[in-house]
């Protein structure tokens, strides 16, 4: 388990602060409703089982770095900077527009950014939590004032939807953070992630890779499309989500005890409140969302963040801990004492949604 930021003692000069926030969606809801007049499952067993009530879907015309560009554009708004003062883009996805070019590199363009650098985090529903931990480390260590971390996917476009064990969990999305200096106290102050190859298949895209290129038979078999162990994901999930999130306290001296808001990976309302139960945190100190937009992979956790923030559930020096987990296996999560003073920000829509 890779730590970073240790304890508070060898805090550095400089931490990462959130100065601005945003989101977008699409604008096409589909409810489990819809989806049971096309999948062979049920409106009721859907929100049992996972609490997902409907989910958005990007459809043909909506692609990963378009939520990505208008979510980054949203956060740029919402901390009233300018595009041209942004030093470096980092996207957490793993449904990008393209093999390559990354996303973070569309979304330069589409911001219209200088030429900084621009990359992608490859780490699943997990890939919002390693993109934060890497842009603070660009703020800690000087080589950065300004860094945006994206965390977006389409993930209904890798779906089969002849699987139903699989295709009602996803929906599609993106948001965005804007990072800068802030007091030394405040800020990032704890990262904790980790990562299991030997779970690699225990949820993964088995072709169109490298190894096995897109061919007739691929297509036959819809290789090219999320295949899931639920259970045993569910299992990793339930364990590795309050395991992580603890170190991660303990990185910066802190327990659950001192934590005011829980923002969980949105993948399954069963597995959030099993976490939430381990960590001895009650239900008004845990974020959920997952109703309204099911498994959002890497955009899930800083959508959660968002509509957070906007709903006045974070105030200036609450312990917010960000937590994830998702395919590679990989886990992770942040520990923040909020810098920003959501009383002097701005109010407007850069925080909701909708694909402008
Ligand atoms: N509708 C109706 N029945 C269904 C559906 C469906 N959509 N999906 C599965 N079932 C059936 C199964 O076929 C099974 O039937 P059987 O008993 O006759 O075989 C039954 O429901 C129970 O299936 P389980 O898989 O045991 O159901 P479970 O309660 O475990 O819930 C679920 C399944 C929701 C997938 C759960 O295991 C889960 O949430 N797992 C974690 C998934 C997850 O978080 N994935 C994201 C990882 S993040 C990333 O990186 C993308």
């Amino acid at each position: 388990m890779i730590t970073a930021r240790p304890s508070v003692p060898s805090q550095p000069v400089r931490r990462a602060g959130i100065v601005g926030l945003g989101m977008s969606v699409p604008d096409l809801v589909v409810s489990n409703y819809d989806l049971e007049k096309r999948v062979d499952t049920s409106a009721e067993w859907i929100r049992t089982r996972t609490g997902i009530q409907e989910r958005r879907i990007a459809g043909d015309s909506i692609t990963t770095s378009m939520l990505g560009t208008q979510a980054a554009l949203n956060a740029l708004r919402d901390a009233d900077i300018s595009s041209q003062s942004v030093d470096a883009i980092i996207c957490a996805t793993t449904s990008g527009d393209y093999l390559w070019p990354s996303t973070a590199c569309l979304i330069q363009q589409g911001i219209g950014a200088n030429p900084i650098c621009a990359f992608d985090v490859a780490a699943a529903c997990s890939g919002f939590v390693y993109a934060l931990d890497l842009g603070a480390q660009y703020i800690e260590s000087g080589r950065a004032e300004t860094v945006l971390v994206v965390g977006a996917d389409t993930l209904t476009k890798q779906l089969n939807w002849e699987d139903r064990s699989t295709c009602v969990l996803f929906g599609d999305g993106a948001a965005a953070v804007i990072l800068r200096s802030c007091n030394p106290d405040e800020g990032l102050l704890a990262t904790s992630l980790g990562a299991d190859g030997g779970g690699s298949e225990l949820i993964w895209i088995p072709a169109g890779g490298t190894k096995t290129p897109i061919s007739h038979c691929v297509l036959d078999k819809k290789l090219n499309t999320i295949q899931m162990r639920g259970p045993e994901v569910y299992k990793f999930a339930v364990k590795v989500m309050g395991e992580v999130a603890i170190d991660a306290l303990s990185r910066c001296g802190l327990t659950c005890a001192d934590v005011d808001l829980l923002i969980p990976h949105q993948a399954n309302i069963r597995i959030i409140q099993s976490a939430a139960e381990r960590m001895g945190l009650c239900q008004d100190r845990v974020f959920i969302n997952v109703e309204r937009y099911g498994n959002t992979s890497a955009a899930s956790v800083p959508i959660a963040l968002s509509e957070a923030v906007k709903a006045g559930r974070i105030q200036h020096g609450d312990i917010v801990v960000l937590v994830g987990f998702g395919a590679g296996l990989t886990w992770g999560a942040n520990v923040i004492r909020w810098s920003r003073d959501e009383s002097d920000c701005r109010k407007t829509d850069s925080t909701t949604g909708g694909l402008e």
